[in-house]
């Protein structure tokens, strides 16, 4: 394959990991959490973002690692290392952290300890506990969206 249709094939391939990964984040934080609020028996609400978070967690895992493979292969190819000295392509440090924020809680906090916790909680205090997980979602949607935003700017020529 002439390199660099691999290159723009990386290129595709990084969004259309990312819209089914940060898509899917942004579902659960601004309709499934709200909606699994309001149901009032607190084991029906639990079951049920189990089993569906549960099975976004499989989409995520998948898509953070196409994200990665792709990501390092368009560095690669443009060599272009040197960004991550230059102040004004943050946009491409906030991509990595995000990257890594997802990464740790999906195979490594989530597996060890977080979905324990998360359950133990959610049976205490099942309101105070979705508020939180709510919020939590919030903020990394939020950081998401903005490194999307920083991301599709700066690499079609904004210079911030
Ligand atoms: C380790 C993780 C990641 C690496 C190594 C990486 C690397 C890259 C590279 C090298 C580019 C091309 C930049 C350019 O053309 O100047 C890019 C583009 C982009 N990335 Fe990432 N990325 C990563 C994670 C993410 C994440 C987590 C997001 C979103 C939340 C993201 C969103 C984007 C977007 C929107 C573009 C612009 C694509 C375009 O319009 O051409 N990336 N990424």
């Amino acid at each position: 394959m002439e390199a660099f249709t691999s290159f723009t094939l990386a290129r595709a391939l990084h969004i259309f990991a990312i819209v089914l990964w940060i898509g899917g984040v942004a579902f659960v934080t601004t309709v499934l959490i709200p909606s699994l609020k309001q149901i009032p028996d607190i084991h029906d609400r639990l079951a049920l973002f189990e089993k569906l978070e549960g099975k976004f967690a499989i989409q995520a895992r998948i898509t953070t690692v196409i994200t990665l493979l792709t990501g390092l292969y368009m560095i690669d190819f443009m060599q272009i290392w040197g960004r991550f000295l230059q102040a004004e392509f943050w946009w491409m440090h906030l991509m990595v952290i995000v990257w890594l924020l997802f990464t740790l809680v999906l195979f490594v906090f989530e597996p060890l300890f977080l979905h324990a916790w998360f359950r133990k909680q959610a049976l205490i205090d099942s309101k105070k506990t979705f508020k939180r997980v709510h919020m939590m979602h919030i903020i990394l949607l939020t950081v998401s969206l903005i490194t999307i935003l920083g991301a599709m700017l700066g690499a079609h020529g904004f210079r911030f």
